[in-house]
């Protein structure tokens, strides 16, 4: 793997902290209630898992996989599902978690798309967010880090598949 290509951005140890503390805001913010998460892949699998062992509610956890970019790192503006969710979500408290909110499309599609199977709520809890890079208006309910309109790869973002093992995101040059 070509290490060099990358800039650390946020590393490791500033994305356990800041993990850990959404952990606790959304433990609060549910309490007494049980929780279903909804991981979007691929990119999304470590961040989910991470967060998922530090919440202190009732948790379960299912996939959906969708497709909004193709193999470059431009966003193609389509969204389709891949694979759908296992369960029905109707009448769960559901919470939608991403790695990276970009141009937005994907979540404004997905949260559409999951309120029509009527879930008791529904919000959206995003590692990353890059304003800067809005195509549509979208604000999500929960964030790790605003960061500015560079590529990152690492901590489940990938370029081309590679590089999501990285522990911490970092900035691509290719
Ligand atoms: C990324 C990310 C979001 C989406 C955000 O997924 O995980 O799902 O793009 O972009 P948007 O706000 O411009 O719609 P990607 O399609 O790269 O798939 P992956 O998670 O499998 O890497």
């Amino acid at each position: 793997m070509e290490i060099e290509k990358c800039k650390v951005l946020i590393d490791e140890g500033a994305i356990a902290r800041r993990v850990t503390e959404l952990a606790e805001e959304i433990s609060a913010a549910y309490e007494g209630k049980k929780l279903l998460l909804v991981c979007v892949l691929k990119g999304a699998v470590i961040f989910a898992s991470d967060l998922m062992r530090r919440l202190k509610i009732p948790v379960e956890i299912d996939f959906i996989a969708v497709s909004s970019y193709g193999t470059d790192t431009v966003s193609s503006g389509v969204v389709r599902i891949l694979k759908d969710l296992d369960s029905s979500i109707k009448d769960k408290d559901v919470l939608i978690v991403e790695d990276i909110v970009d141009t937005g499309l994907t979540l404004k599609y997905l949260c559409k798309n999951l309120l029509s199977r009527q879930p008791h709520s529904l919000k959206v809890v995003t590692l990353l967010d890059k304003p800067a890079r809005r195509l549509v208006e979208y604000v999500p309910d929960y964030c790790g880090f605003e960061i500015p309109d560079h590529f990152v790869i690492g901590y489940g973002l990938d370029f081309n598949e590679d590089y999501r093992q990285l522990p911490g995101v970092c900035i691509y040059n290719p």
